[in-house]
């Protein structure tokens, strides 16, 4: 039994209704640091941005900064071979941090010490040490650090913590969540998300922290306890599965993990995250609560978008209902251009920041937790410092 679910998404109007208000002054300044596969994507959403400038960038690799803002067009962009230099020799309103994983720590502290607002893409980093590290260095700057989940921009991701928070389905004791891909190792533009040197971790870190997002930012970023964790590495280190078999000598992070974990507020969250399987999905993500569960599909090709229609399953009068809460179309500017706006917002005002680390730290927390436990052979408990 289904019932109309109009009042329910009359309920989240107000949601894709927000706008920003952009005030006149003179336009930031921004740099682009590690000028890859997302930066792309940055680029793009900065060039719609009317109060933002790109006026530096910075890459590793010899001549791919060049390369980069020749074919975005940009031009008078100041190029430098690291961040270290960029940092040095530029005063910025704000970068973007769009290095592989094992550079997010160095690349984000600097840009902190140095007094620059920091947009950092996901995972935050690779262990939780480093996270400790940065969020000190950004207690310490008073800038705003922002971490780049763009899904949390996505109106059903707003609608799936709305029906969380407004206590939908009463107190939440048990989530299951994850994803993964049947096969779907990212190697389109190279290795860096597969040699332990560039990813540090694997899909664990790389849509690992998008599942995690999802469901903990819904309940309330409850404190992390112990975990129970698993990984595995057997497709990408098969010549037989992997897309590129010739990658499979140097594939060093994990395709898949697994894990229990417990969370403060005797929540029980049961994770599993997948690159590549024999199976078309690890299964839907579930929150179930002593009033009602919520059932959100999963998707074909995980990379934290939510697949519909989701479902509320709940008691009404005795009867056992499903209530249908239709997938909400993306109206207005895409994702990207939401995670920029928002950054950018938050720096001109001075924050608070979209996507906070404190909330961050416990998803990352939980990905160091299950790398510790699977390396062990057994639960680990979770630690986090007082910073
Ligand atoms: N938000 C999203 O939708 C999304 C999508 C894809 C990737 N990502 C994340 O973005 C990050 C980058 O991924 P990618 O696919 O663009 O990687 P990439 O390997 O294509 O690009 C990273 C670039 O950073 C450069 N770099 C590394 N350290 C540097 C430093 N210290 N100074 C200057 N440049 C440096 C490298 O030389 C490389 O060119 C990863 O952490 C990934 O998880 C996010």
């Amino acid at each position: 039994m289904a019932n109309n679910s109009d009042a329910i998404l009359d309920k989240f109007k107000e949601i894709q209704e927000e706008k920003s208000d952009i005030k006149a002054g003179r336009k930031l300044k921004v740099g682009i640091i590690g000028t890859g596969w997302i930066a792309d994507a940055h680029m793009r959403s900065y060039k719609n941005m009317p109060d933002a400038e790109i006026v530096a960038g910075a890459d590793l690799i010899d001549g791919k900064a060049a390369a980069f803002f020749k074919k975005h067009e940009v031009e008078n962009v100041r190029l430098y071979p690291s961040h270290k230099e960029l940092l040095d020799n530029e005063e910025l309103d704000a970068v973007s941090v769009c290095t592989y994983n094992a550079t997010h720590a160095e690349c984000t502290i600097y840009a902190l010490q140095k007094g620059v607002n920091v947009l950092l893409e996901k995972p935050m980093c690779v262990t939780l040490d480093e996270a400790v590290e940065i969020v000190k260095a950004e207690k310490k700057s008073g800038k705003i650090l922002s971490i780049g989940f763009q899904p949390r921009f996505d109106p059903n991701m707003q609608m799936i913590k709305k029906i969380v928070q407004n206590g939908e389905l009463g107190e939440v004791y048990y989530i299951q969540t994850g994803g993964g891909r049947r096969r779907g190792i990212p190697t389109p533009f190279g290795t860096s998300f597969i040699e332990k040197k560039t990813a540090g971790i694997g899909a664990l870190g790389d849509i690992g922290c998008y599942s995690l997002d999802m469901v903990l930012n819904a309940v309330g970023y409850p404190k992390p306890l112990t975990v129970t964790g698993f990984k595995s590495d057997f497709f990408g280190k098969s010549k037989k599965y992997s897309n590129k078999p010739e990658y499979a000598d140097i594939f060093g992070v994990d395709d898949f993990a697994a894990a229990f974990v417990r969370l403060e507020g005797g929540i029980i969250l049961d994770f599993r995250i997948a690159w590549a399987m024999h199976m078309d999905t690890p299964g839907d993500t579930l929150i179930f609560g002593k009033h009602a569960g919520l059932r959100i599909p999963s998707t074909d090709c995980w990379n934290g978008s939510v697949g519909g229609p989701m479902k509320i399953y709940h008691d009404v009068a005795g009867s056992q209902v499903e209530t249908v809460i239709p997938i909400i179309p993306n109206k207005g500017p895409g994702l990207f251009d939401r995670k920029i706006r928002s950054f950018l917002d938050a720096v001109r005002t001075g924050g608070p920041s979209p996507v906070p680390s404190s909330q961050i730290i416990y998803n990352q927390a939980i990905i160091d937790g299950i790398s510790r436990s699977a390396e062990l052979g057994r639960e680990v408990e979770i630690v986090i410092p007082a910073i």
